[in-house]
């Protein structure tokens, strides 16, 4: 059987950072992107230009250094949005520009556009939108809530217009397979010229169901997939690129269709996005959750060491993980650390490695053995060397009679600055410290702390959630005390904080920018 080629369109850098609490600096953008073009990525959606400055030099950095892979940005269907978006994605030696509007009576009452009305955008924004690209895609958005006729007439309208890309986005994760399949199949058997155009599907995971319906519409004819490293993306989430691209690897008996991705990079770059995006990979998500090669119970591990196969359905080696064998201590070496991180599926430049071999043998002098997990916790912290408030010292008094004591030495802004606080707890007290040497409205969300490894040496990681004006920012950092852990997560989210409040005027940021207007 021959195989058809899917395109892998990624949009970690839009969808993925329009989830609440994912924000990533101008400068991981660029990483992410440049990870997503080594891997083989067919087309990047790097941002919303018209959203903010910030994303709007996000997109045209990343068309200007991308090597392989298209570069899109999103606009609303109007002809401003599509003016920015041109500007930010013409840098790009392959350039797209993707424009959109809901088209479901729910969608459609936002606007408050009559059918006709809507038609009528879509052939002038279209037109106009290929009178200044050659590759434009265009999304009936909210298409699987979209009344059969009237989406028909959107397709039609696009591909008459010019829109070499179709997509048909199910924005609220509301199909299931048999019909994502079924209204791929019909589009493409009753819309005019649908040979001249790709058909795209881009399904969010409110019921669990977006893998299953993104390759269920390839089935059905589709040939581009839009989804997102670790699945990131609004509420749920989108579907996500690992899962697709093994999916179609594994099942290639029945699933025949080919991709450009270089699944051994997979693991690096979910590592990189859980740590930038601060949105850890839940232990047993698949593909790349600590859990999806781990075997526990005996029979699993008898049944491995007799044939991995029995309980293995594609080797880690094929998603970018080598097993590897001893933990590391403080003899090691920073060639030892080096080729360790490398099995980890992290490469890094000299520079990263310099400080992160600091932390380990930091963290070596306090714990006898550094594990696999360790390292990753260590790898993972997101400290960012633009970060304007650093820890720089903490003491914590306990005891059986509260209240705790914190006293804490912070660097604000390059200046040291310290403070003792009190409070209901060691966390609550050192959180007060914080507070009151950088005073702030945020409110904490969410405080969840976890053991890395085994032992009462073992890592903690902390993460933690706050929201301040409706911005959300999440934060995470690993330490062997895991108050301080806790200190540096919060300190972390604070930082993330303040790049989302400076990085936008009011109502200029990708995750309060309305659909209103298009
Ligand atoms: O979910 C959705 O419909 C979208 C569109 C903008 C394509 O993200
Ligand atoms: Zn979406």
């Amino acid at each position: 059987m021959t195989k058809d080629k899917v395109l892998i369109f990624d949009t970690t850098l839009r969808d993925g950072e329009q989830s609440p609490g994912a924000t990533m600096t101008h400068d991981e953008k660029l990483e992410i992107a440049e990870l997503l073009d080594e891997m083989g990525v067919d087309i990047i959606e790097a941002g919303f230009p018209i959203a903010s400055e910030g994303d709007f030099k996000a997109v045209s950095d990343i068309a200007r250094l991308a090597k392989n892979s298209t570069i899109c940005g999103l606009s609303r269907a109007n002809f401003k949005d599509i003016d920015r978006c041109w500007e930010a994605v013409k840098h790009a030696t392959s350039p797209r520009i993707h424009t959109f509007i809901g088209t479901s009576p729910l969608h459609r009452d936002i606007p408050g556009l009559t059918m006709d009305e809507m038609a009528e955008r879509i052939h002038e924004c279209v037109t106009h939108a290929r009178n200044l690209c050659d590759n434009v895609q265009w999304s009936s958005m909210d298409a699987t809530r979209t009344e059969w006729d009237f989406l028909k007439r959107t397709v039609d309208i696009a591909i008459k217009a010019g829109a070499t890309t179709i997509n048909i986005p199910d924005t609220v994760g509301y199909t299931e397979p048999v019909e994502s399949a079924d209204l791929i199949k019909r589009l493409i058997a009753e819309v005019d010229n649908a040979d001249t155009v790709v058909f795209s599907t881009h399904c969010h995971n409110d019921l669990g169901m977006a893998t299953a319906n993104s390759l269920a519409a390839v089935a059905g004819g589709a040939r581009q997939i839009e989804c997102t490293i670790n699945g990131l993306g609004e509420r749920a989430g989108n579907t996500a690129l690992e899962e697709v691209v093994m999916a179609m690897k594994v099942r290639s008996d029945i699933l025949p269709f080919a991709t450009e991705i270089d699944t051994t990079k997979i693991m690096s770059i979910s590592r990189r996005v859980a740590t930038v995006s601060g949105f850890p990979v839940q232990f047993n998500k698949a593909i790349v959750g600590k859990n999806a090669f781990a075997h526990e119970s005996g029979i699993h591990q008898d049944g491995m060491l007799k044939n991995r196969e029995t309980f293995e359905v594609m080797k880690p080696e094929d998603v970018g993980l080598a097993g590897t064998s001893l933990p590391l201590g403080k003899h090691s070496g920073r060639a030892a650390l080096r080729d360790k991180l490398t099995k980890l599926g992290f490469e890094m430049g000299d520079n990263q490695l310099k400080d992160v071999f600091v932390r380990f043998k930091d963290l070596a002098d306090r714990k006898k053995e550094v594990f696999d997990d360790d390292l990753i916790a260590l790898v993972q912290q997101n400290s960012a060397v633009e970060d304007r408030l650093k820890l720089v010292s903490l003491r914590v008094v306990c005891g059986t009679e509260g209240p705790q004591e914190a006293d804490m030495v912070m660097e604000i802004d390059g200046e040291q600055v310290e403070t003792k606080a009190t409070g209901d707890g060691p966390v609550d007290a050192t959180f007060n410290a914080v507070k009151a040497l950088f005073q702030h409205a945020a409110r904490l969300q969410v405080y969840q702390v976890n053991a890395v490894t085994e032992g009462t040496d073992a890592q903690a990681t902390v993460s933690v959630r706050m929201e301040e004006d409706g911005k959300i920012a999440t934060g995470t950092s690993a330490d062997t005390d895991t108050v301080v852990a806790s200190a540096k997560a919060y300190i972390n989210a604070l930082n993330r904080l303040i790049v989302r409040r400076e990085k936008s005027a009011p109502g200029e940021d990708t995750k309060t920018v309305s659909y209103k207007d298009a």
